[in-house]
């Protein structure tokens, strides 16, 4: 059943207040329901329907009457009095045998719960939609030592706890956890002098990996202050951490669950990116507080109005505590190899949506990061104080909403005075817009030419002209900049834009900083791309001509057979070798593009990618970089060595990201020597995982491998790492194999989200391997695909998306693709979830 945007309509009835008392069994779980319902004046006349699945209903009663509601595997509707009324429910429900993971579930022991998107209805019969709003008491009844859920404390006893959450909110907030927890404890004063409890609840043994998290939430709560003015509303935060989690991490009202991976840490069990990733995610679950939970959707459609808004919060927070041109740069890297191949593929869909079936199956990078580069585009339109105005607006008047795109482009009209009803063509229209320019100079004017494009997706075959902000700076031939940076607004189709009195013609720097998301086609001559890579001033465009003409290098690798660029190897060193540059950003400039991106690349210039030749292009440019600079990577080694004790900062952080890309071409001359010694000296993660990966891909991997899993058998996430890297780093004509032998190991707990995508995630990820001509990689990913949909649809949905690049492939590859997607979608009692994936994958 499909649901459409525009078939909203207001539910019928309001609650005033929810009383739940929940009381705790494994196999048998009591919810009683108490909720005052009164007429919505404002919905059209309808029957009163509860949402609720896979619960038993015990008894119901409206003003202490028993009823018998119909009840269907959806819900009930019942008879109701046409005034206000109470209504009851008593409903039994077992976590034990919860392995979806939504509702109320079971983890390692704890009691937990995963509301959004739609969870709460198998906790109890609710109007389970975001715009029902409602204040919250929770009665816990259990022996657990520890019983949470939002809101404050108000009282407890022996064998039960019971909480008041006195912000209105949809059920998909709601949240409860018991279990015999620990917790580290915090505090936070904020900016009108209300002291905040802070806790992160872990299980016992886990109270050491806390500290990291703990310093992350203060600092986003004091930077949601300065920077948003937006304070925190309850006398306590709690954090807890769970280890079987569908996703990252979850907003619930004054209870954020997370899943284990996304807040434990300890500098000898995860990596200087799980420290960067975890403060963004304590970040962005906080801000959420204020860009969800105060302002929340009024349906699913509007999922971006809160997602996309927090992770442009969140990295707007990333960029302000450590190098925003890194950040940009790296958000960049995971926009086109996440966004653009959904953009581009199958599942190419609107940032907002207009129809669904299953609403899981919409959070996705377009929802998310697309929606975050559309905010960031409405910024660089509008300036920074317009955008402040704007967001003032948006607080003071959405506070206590629930609130649609509409409302949010309406408080940047009437802050600026603008017209947006072009630009709202972001939050439409699907699809990534390529823009091609062109340049031409006479008598002291230079005029660039830009024309936009975006090819037809899934259900919009014509696409209109999208308003983009396009940054760009000017640069004589001395390399000084002329022109600094510069936002054009473009609205047509083609448009033209003049810069006056120029002594020379100028070298253009265009889409500094990403300004917009699309796919820039300029073919400018190599040599002009290596004076940018030398001169720009704007550290994005730096690292998008050196990526440029890597691209072009391999293009012309793997289409022509040609050697390795080495001017574009030389020009480089002199990045690599400037002390003066940050070395996070040299990291990033010595990566090369992604396998998958290249394909992606060759699909775009109409020649169909053949994996193998991708993977040999690429490592022959890798030894070739290796063999020139055979002097000079053994002294950057040296000059990366941190002799500091270990912090997770981005200056440190910096220096291993590129003393690990360097080792990884050091280990292409030298067997693995070196990445064995770093690997038995490393006393941190980051350290000892960057030369394990390099030991796989020597293929010198055995010792360290072994000592690896000694050392961390009993350490779930750092485990999971050992599984993901070595499908992931291991040669192509092996991953799959090795991924099906790991899949038979005991300690493969394939019901655990992390564990499962640690080796399946991984697969994927390993392009040739997963793209393997025997098709071995496809066969083993649907299989287990199949399997763990009767478990866990959310998780095999969201993993189905590996496929949406099929099309692209050879007519062998493509074949067995599309046999495996038909074999998964032929399976008697699919998951609604999984149905509509490989539907649209397979249109
Ligand atoms: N709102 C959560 C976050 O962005 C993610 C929830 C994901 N839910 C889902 N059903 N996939 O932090
Ligand atoms: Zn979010």
């Amino acid at each position: 059943q499909t649901i459409y945007l525009k078939d909203y309509k207001p539910f019928g009835w309001q609650v005033a207040d929810v009383h739940l008392t929940v009381t705790l069994a494994p196999n048998a779980t009591r919810v009683k329901t108490r909720i005052h319902f009164e007429p919505n004046p404002n919905a059209p006349a309808q029957d009163f329907f509860l949402h609720g699945e896979e619960l038993t209903l015990i008894r119901a009663a409206i003003d202490g009457t028993e009823v018998t509601p119909e009840v269907t595997p959806q819900g009930l509707t019942c008879t109701v009095p046409d005034g206000p009324f109470l209504w009851e429910s008593d409903v039994e429900i077992a976590p034990a045998e919860n392995t979806a993971l939504e509702g109320l579930y079971m983890s390692n022991g704890m009691y937990c719960t995963q509301c959004e998107a739609e969870g709460f209805r198998k906790i109890t019969y609710y109007p389970d939609r975001p715009d029902v709003m409602a204040t919250f008491t929770v009665r816990i009844e259990g022996d657990e030592k520890v019983k949470l859920s939002n809101g404050n404390p108000t009282d407890s006893g022996e064998g039960w706890a019971e909480w008041h959450d006195p912000w209105p909110k949809p059920a998909y907030l709601f949240a409860l956890v018991a279990g015999d927890l620990v917790n580290h404890p915090g505090e936070f004063t904020t900016m009108s002098g209300k002291d905040v409890e802070l806790n992160i609840w872990v299980r016992p043994g886990d109270e050491g990996k806390c500290a990291f998290g703990m310093e992350a939430l203060k600092a986003s709560m004091k930077w949601d202050e300065e920077i948003y003015g937006r304070e925190y509303d309850l006398d306590i935060f709690n954090i807890v951490a769970v280890d079987d989690f569908n996703m990252g991490a979850m907003e619930n009202k004054g209870l954020n669950i997370f899943n284990s991976s996304c807040v434990l840490a300890s500098p000898e069990t995860s990596t200087d990116a799980n420290f960067e990733r975890i403060e963004a995610i304590i970040a962005h679950e906080y801000f959420h507080n204020w860009t969800g939970n105060r302002i929340t959707c009024r349906d699913w459609f509007q999922l971006c109005l809160k997602e996309g808004l927090t992770v442009f919060r969140d990295s707007e927070f990333t960029s302000d505590m450590r190098s925003a041109e890194v950040k940009r740069i790296s958000d960049v890297i995971d926009l086109r190899a996440r966004q653009f191949p959904e953009d581009q593929g199958p599942l190419s869909h609107p940032v907002r949506p207009e129809s669904f079936q299953e609403i899981n199956n919409f959070y996705t990078a377009t929802v998310y990061e697309k929606g975050a580069e559309v905010i960031g585009m409405l910024k660089r339109l509008v300036g920074e104080d317009d955008y402040a105005k704007a967001l003032d607006l948006y607080f003071d008047r959405h506070d206590g909403d629930a609130a649609t795109i509409e409302d949010w482009l309406r408080v940047f009209e009437e802050a600026t005075g603008r017209d947006l009803s072009q630009f709202k063509r972001w939050y439409s229209q699907s699809g990534t817009p390529h823009l091609s320019v062109t340049e031409d100079y006479a008598d002291g004017t230079y005029t660039l030419t830009f024309a936009q494009h975006t090819p037809p997706t899934p259900g919009q075959a014509e696409k209109a002209p999208q308003v983009l902000p396009i940054a760009v700076g000017l640069l004589n031939p001395n390399g000084d900049e002329v022109v600094g940076t510069t936002v054009l607004e473009m609205t047509e189709a083609e448009q033209s834009f003049t810069f006056e009195g120029l002594s020379s013609k100028p070298v253009p720097s265009i889409l500094r900083g990403f300004s917009a998301p699309v796919v820039l086609e300029r073919d400018s001559a190599p040599d002009e791309k290596r004076f940018l890579l030398a001169h720009d001033s704007d550290a994005f465009n730096r690292w998008e001509s050196s990526r440029d003409l890597a691209r072009a290098c391999l293009y012309a690798m793997i289409t022509e057979g040609d050697g390795p660029d080495m001017a574009w190897i030389d020009a480089l060193e002199q990045v690599i070798r400037d002390d003066a540059l940050d070395p996070a950003f040299r990291a990033l400039m010595l990566a090369l593009p992604t396998q998958a991106e290249l394909a992606q690349m060759l699909h775009a210039k109409g020649v169909t990618p053949d994996p193998d030749a991708i993977y040999a292009a690429t490592e022959t440019l890798r030894n070739a970089m290796a063999e020139r600079w055979s002097a000079l990577l053994p002294e950057l080694s040296g000059q990366m060595r941190v002799d500091d004790d270990y912090a997770p900062d981005a200056e440190q952080s910096g220096k291993r990201a590129l003393g690990n890309v360097v080792l990884s071409l050091r280990t292409r001359l030298d067997g693995g020597a070196a990445a064995q010694a770093q690997f038995d000296a490393a006393d941190n993660m980051t350290l000892q995982l960057g030369a394990l990966s390099c030991l796989i891909s020597a293929g010198a991997e055995d010792k360290a491998l072994a000592a690896f899993e000694a050392q961390w058998k009993n350490d779930r996430l750092v485990m999971d790492k050992w599984f993901a890297l070595q499908v992931a780093a291991t040669a192509p004509e092996n991953a799959a194999a090795r991924a099906e032998a790991l899949t038979k190991r005991p300690d493969f707990d394939w019901k655990n989200p992390n564990r499962f995508r640690a080796v399946m995630g991984s697969l994927a990820m390993n392009h040739a391997g997963f793209h393997a001509k025997d098709g071995r990689g496809y066969r083993l990913l649907a299989d287990w695909l199949i399997k763990l949909d009767e478990k866990n649809p959310q998780t095999t949905a969201r993993m189905c998306s590996v496929f949406q690049t099929w099309k692209r492939y050879d007519t062998d590859r493509q074949a067995m693709m599309k046999a495996e997607l038909q074999r998964i979608a032929d399976r008697p009692g699919l998951s609604r979830d999984v149905t509509e994936m490989v539907t649209r994958l397979l249109s």
